[in-house]
């Protein structure tokens, strides 16, 4: 038997077993079992490993995509660049980490930009991510491949390019993709909001939310009743677990 899982603090909110249990029917895949690992720390990866001889794969999730990497033997390239794991392969004694949120992403994204760069022709729209978080920097490198420029919206000076309080109409005016990495809005918190002028959006604007659960936060609520496309993050989800699951079986 072959086991997989996610690791994270608290993961009442994932549909990860669902999923994995969907990709190991699709696959033919018998013998497969994908389950919740809650670590209250992430220096208790190696015991959860050690107990568990038959893990061949673990996904990541907050808050440890980025302390997870010092437990690990080696990085794939798209992982050191962005400085966040989300699949860790296990062959024996040695764990590779991978960052598939990246794939994901660029699906979510495409059909977006499609669409972005046919309103009236503009070839390079700017884009507004909200949070600089592990996954905000697999957002932030697929922007960079389009050559697309963007600015981080972070509640630290240090972290981002604007803090809340400088995302005024101007800047809403300017970036019509914005993309929330933030879990504000994720269940239970589900009445949480990027505290936006969501006034000042229009139907030219894309909103993009790594949220998946509920399907519409209130940040897309608010981006649909402006006029805006709007979109969660369940092709994000779908896609990257595709690819931690190729990742998992290149070993
Ligand atoms: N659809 C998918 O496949 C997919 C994939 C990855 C993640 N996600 C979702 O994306 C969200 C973020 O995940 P992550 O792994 O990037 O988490 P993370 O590493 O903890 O980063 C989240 C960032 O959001 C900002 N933030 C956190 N709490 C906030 C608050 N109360 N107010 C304002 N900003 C806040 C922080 O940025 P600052 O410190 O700069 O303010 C933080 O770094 C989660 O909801 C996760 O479920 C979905």
């Amino acid at each position: 038997m072959a086991r997989y899982g996610l690791i994270g603090r608290s993961l009442g909110h994932s549909r990860s077993p669902e999923l994995f249990a969907d990709l190991f029917a699709r696959e033919g895949v018998s013998g497969a079992h994908y389950d919740l690992f809650e670590l209250e720390a992430v220096e208790g990866l190696p015991a959860l490993i050690a107990a568990h001889p038959d893990l061949r794969g673990l996904n990541v999730t907050i808050p440890y995509k980025q302390t997870v990497i010092p437990f690990l033997h080696a990085l794939s390239t798209e992982a050191s660049a962005v400085g966040a794991v989300n699949s860790i392969r296990i062959t024996g004694d040695r764990w590779t980490g991978h960052n598939t949120d990246i794939e994901g992403f660029r699906a979510l994204l495409a059909p977006h930009l499609r669409s972005l760069i046919d309103q009236g022709g503009e070839v390079r729209p700017r884009a507004l991510v909200l949070g600089s978080g592990g996954s905000s920097r697999a957002v932030a490198y697929a922007l960079r491949e389009h050559g697309l420029r963007f600015r981080v919206v972070s509640r630290s000076r240090d972290r981002g390019d604007l803090t809340w309080d400088q995302v005024d109409r101007t800047v809403i005016g300017v970036c019509r993709l914005i993309i929330n990495t933030t879990p504000l809005g994720m269940w239970p918190t589900v009445e949480e909001v990027p505290p936006l002028p969501y006034a000042s959006l229009t139907e030219r604007h894309h909103l993009i939310d790594l949220v998946y659960n509920p399907e519409e936060t209130l940040f897309l609520r608010r981006g649909r009743e402006a006029g805006a496309v709007v979109e969660n993050g369940l092709v994000m989800l779908r896609r990257q677990a595709e690819a931690a699951w190729r990742f998992w079986g290149e070993g």
